[in-house]
């Protein structure tokens, strides 16, 4: 089957307002290929405190989540590390996804904006796998915005980053095209 429009959720770990992981999510749709549609998951402050006896209840923030998740043929995930862990904002995301089936053989990129954040990536690559998520390594890189002092336009205007983001979302595009045509796994 062929895949003409392809819809990418992304997830920000950071909650902070002047977040580089937020900022590089916000960039994203200006870099991203004409046939992806980029969505941002506004929602991660509101989700609440993961608790499986919660599971069943109609919790707005967690239905959005898992819609959203449903509908998407790839997830991007831009996370700090917090002493050397992953972020509890992401963890607690995806602790509720964690019994949700579109999430097995879900495509993900993983975009870390501090190449130093190895602890967390590996954490976060091992959460994933045991979810059956497919971390795609060829499009996951690290942007190096740590201390760059680099807004969202600062992103979409610096040469070199702005055309590895490009080139990393386009990697993933094709991911996402060939992955549907051998596994039919497309929505
Ligand atoms: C409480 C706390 C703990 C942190 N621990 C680490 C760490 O273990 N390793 C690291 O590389 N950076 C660490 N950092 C730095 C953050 O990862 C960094 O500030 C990152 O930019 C935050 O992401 P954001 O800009 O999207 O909010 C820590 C920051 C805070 C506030």
């Amino acid at each position: 089957m062929r895949l003409s429009n392809i819809k990418v959720l992304c997830l920000c770990g950071s909650l902070r307002r002047a977040s580089y992981n937020a900022a590089l999510i916000h960039s994203l749709p200006h870099l991203s290929p004409d046939n992806v549609e980029l969505v941002n998951f506004t929602e991660m402050s509101n989700l609440p405190l993961f608790n499986p006896d919660r599971e069943n209840e109609m919790i707005s923030s967690v239905t959005n989540l898992k819609e959203k998740v449903a509908a998407a043929h790839g997830l991007i995930i831009a996370s700090p590390e917090y002493a050397h862990g992953i972020s509890g904002v992401l963890k607690n995301a995806l602790d509720w996804l964690v019994s949700t089936e579109a999430f097995p053989g879900m495509p993900i990129a993983l975009l870390n904006t501090s190449p130093r954040a190895s602890h967390a990536q590996e954490a976060l690559r091992e959460v994933l796998k045991t979810m059956s998520g497919i971390v795609v390594e060829e499009a996951s890189i690290s942007i190096p915005l740590l201390g760059s002092n680099l807004d969202t336009d600062g992103i979409i205007n610096h040469p070199v980053i702005s055309e590895n983001i490009h080139r990393a979302l386009i990697t993933f595009n094709k991911w996402i095209v060939k992955y549907s045509e051998t596994e039919g796994h497309v929505n």
